[in-house]
């Protein structure tokens, strides 16, 4: 079975309760949704393949590790996970991003896809997928059959703050996929909101509502 990893360090705590405030403006909000993804980035690449390169100290040739350049790719669920790839980035520069499009129509709360481009050999790749939130999973679990259809194997998931019926509901359809979150919350409301949550994590990144 799937687990759910909970990365609760201070810093990331204490970041995402700013985030929650609802008088926590676009900038803020953004900036701080980076410093999380890049503090989660830590935790969540911990078991990245490393390779052997030949390097010269000042002092001697030696041969040193170096995180394999080919082995992993961020993948952000449109819009909101755009807000999580420059904090993953900056840490892991060569890491290549694919897009999925996927938003949650209104009235049935079920994800509609309108986008895909992934990197050509993203079968090959460790595959990150980025969304702040997990509500009721629905778009976490279609983005992930999508990317097993086009053969990845190796799956992560990566959100800000998760709902218990989401989590559960993802590893019914995902088992093998393990899901590393800032915050397990509460519940979900009438709205499946996630609750506390901290609202529309795409109106607040990007100043739409
Ligand atoms: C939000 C969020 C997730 C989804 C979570 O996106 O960013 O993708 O809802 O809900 P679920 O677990 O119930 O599927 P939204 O559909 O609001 O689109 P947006 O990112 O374009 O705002
Ligand atoms: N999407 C969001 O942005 N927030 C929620 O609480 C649920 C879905």
């Amino acid at each position: 079975m799937g687990e759910l990893f909970i990365i609760d360090h201070p810093l990331i705590v204490h970041k995402l309760s700013i985030m929650r405030d609802k008088e926590t403006g676009t900038k803020d909000f953004k900036e701080l949704l980076n410093e999380i993804s890049m503090l989660m980035a830590y935790e969540i690449t911990r078991d990245l393949p490393l390779e052997n390169k030949e390097i010269e100290t000042p002092l001697c040739k030696m041969t040193a590790k170096k995180i394999s350049g080919k082995k992993l790719a961020v993948v952000p669920i449109l819009r909101a996970g755009l807000g999580m790839v420059d904090g993953i980035t900056k840490l892991v520069p060569v890491a290549k991003v694919g897009h999925i499009g996927l938003y949650r129509d209104p009235v049935t709360h079920e994800p509609v896809e309108y986008y895909c481009k992934m990197p050509e050999d993203i079968e090959k790749r460790i595959v990150i997928v980025l969304d702040p939130m997990l509500a009721t999973g629905g778009s976490a679990i279609d983005a992930v059959t999508m990317l097993k259809s086009k053969g990845c194997n190796n799956i992560k998931m990566m959100n800000l703050v998760v709902a218990p019926e989401g989590v559960k509901h993802f590893h019914e359809v995902h088992p093998d996929v393990d899901i590393y979150t800032a915050a397990l919350d509460d519940c979900l409301n009438e709205h499946d909101y996630i609750v506390p949550g901290l609202g529309d994590a795409g109106d607040r990144i990007f100043g739409t509502k």
